[in-house]
């Protein structure tokens, strides 16, 4: 089939996605395909949608060996396929450690994409995982600028390369094998989903280098930030956040950290010994044992995302406490590590709505 358009949908927190998104959209010009970039946003409008492309992609991180929540949705949300192609490319974190490359692992993220764009009536004729640097930065150092070229190279070739083979009318099926290895991690990927997504965003917190600019809530994908007091604004992060990095790793003021002393506190106040106290005595007023063993679940993931909540407002709150935001500050790594984002891409250049072209 001869393309003449292309619209491809990206989401992107440090502008690995979106750099990759961009290779693709130019070798798709050199071929005379016309194509638009659209960011992946907390919403999708039925105009978004470019009904007369004739190539559609799909393009995004992985986010705990599967695809981000925010894209399984936007992925749910387009018109029906029919009979439209598609592609879909999963970025993941790939590391560079005394010159031996290793590679990340997109587990079941492009393909279970794949397989939504299929149950809506698309024809997917290609998947591919690619590795860029690893963003995960409340976890480890962002990687050093040489390891990073180096990375985004190799990536470059292949993105081009899968690129060029869709458009001579070419099925391009890599990954197998991470597919395979996804879906024996599912049982992480799910629990990544439903609770680590959430335990995530609510370790991050601002330094005192924060100057309160706002710039982070203003570029925020998702808009997961607000800035809250009246003298000194300060950022809140809420359970729309992606952990997506891109405050962490373009705030100017390096301000964005993620508690590594607040998770040993949110653990235990969503497990032993606190939950425990907590559901005993809820236990004592609705007598939980009568009811199935579904509401049961349900009544802990309830009391598991209200802790979550509840301990971040106080801690949210402690941070406004200059002694306690210092002593946080100088117990998190984050501290230590590293900012990461893709060396080529400004922030205004992932702030683009995602209606622009
Ligand atoms: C919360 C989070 C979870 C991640 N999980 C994975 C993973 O399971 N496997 C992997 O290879 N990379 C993982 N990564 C790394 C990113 O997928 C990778 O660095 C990606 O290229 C980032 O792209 P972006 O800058 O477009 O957001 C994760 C990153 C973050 C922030
Ligand atoms: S965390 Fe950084 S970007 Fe956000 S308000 Fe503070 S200084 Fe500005
Ligand atoms: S709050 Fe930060 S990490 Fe969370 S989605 Fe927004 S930019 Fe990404």
């Amino acid at each position: 089939m001869q393309y003449s358009s292309m619209v491809i949908y990206f989401m992107s927190g440090t502008g690995n996605s979106y750099r990759v998104a961009t290779w693709m959209a130019e070798i798709a010009d050199q071929k005379g395909i016309t194509s638009k970039l659209y960011q992946i946003s907390n919403y999708c409008e039925k105009s978004d949608l470019e009904e007369e492309k004739d190539l559609l992609g799909v393009v995004f991180p992985t986010h705990g060996f599967t695809a981000p929540w925010q894209v399984i949705r936007y992925t749910l949300h387009l018109p029906p396929g029919r009979g439209k192609h598609a592609f879909v490319v999963a970025t993941r974190a790939g590391t560079r450690i005394a010159s031996i490359p290793f590679p990340g692992m997109e587990g079941t993220a492009s393909y279970l994409i794949a397989l939504l764009l299929i149950m809506k009536g698309y024809i997917v004729r290609g998947v591919m995982g690619v590795d860029m640097p690893s963003n995960w930065m409340s976890l480890h150092w962002g990687l050093n600028l040489a390891n990073s070229k180096f990375i985004i190279a190799r990536a470059k070739v292949k993105a081009d390369s899968f690129m060029a083979s869709i458009i001579e009318g070419k099925r391009m099926f890599r990954g197998i094998l991470s597919l395979l290895l996804g879906l024996f991690l599912s049982w992480i990927s799910l629990g990544y989903l439903i609770i680590g997504r959430f335990f995530f965003s609510k370790l991050f917190f601002a330094s005192a280098s924060c100057t309160g600019c706002g710039l982070c809530a203003e570029s925020c994908p998702l808009k997961a930030i607000r800035m809250t007091g009246r003298n000194k604004p300060r950022p809140y992060w809420t359970f729309s956040c992606e952990s997506c990095m891109r405050c962490m790793g373009y705030c100017p003021n390096k301000a964005v950290e993620s508690s590594h002393s607040f998770a040993i506190v949110l653990y235990f106040v969503a497990t032993i010994p606190v939950s425990l106290y907590v559901l005993n005595r809820l236990n004592e007023i609705i007598i939980i044992e009568h009811y199935s063993f579904f509401f049961k679940i349900m009544f802990d993931y309830i009391y598991t995302l209200s802790s979550f909540f509840a301990a971040y407002l106080i801690f949210s709150w402690l941070m406004r406490i200059p002694l306690l935001n210092k002593l946080c500050t100088y117990t998190t790594f984050t501290h230590l590590y590293r900012r990461y984002h893709e060396p080529d891409t400004a922030l205004k250049d992932i702030m683009m709505e995602s209606k622009k072209d």
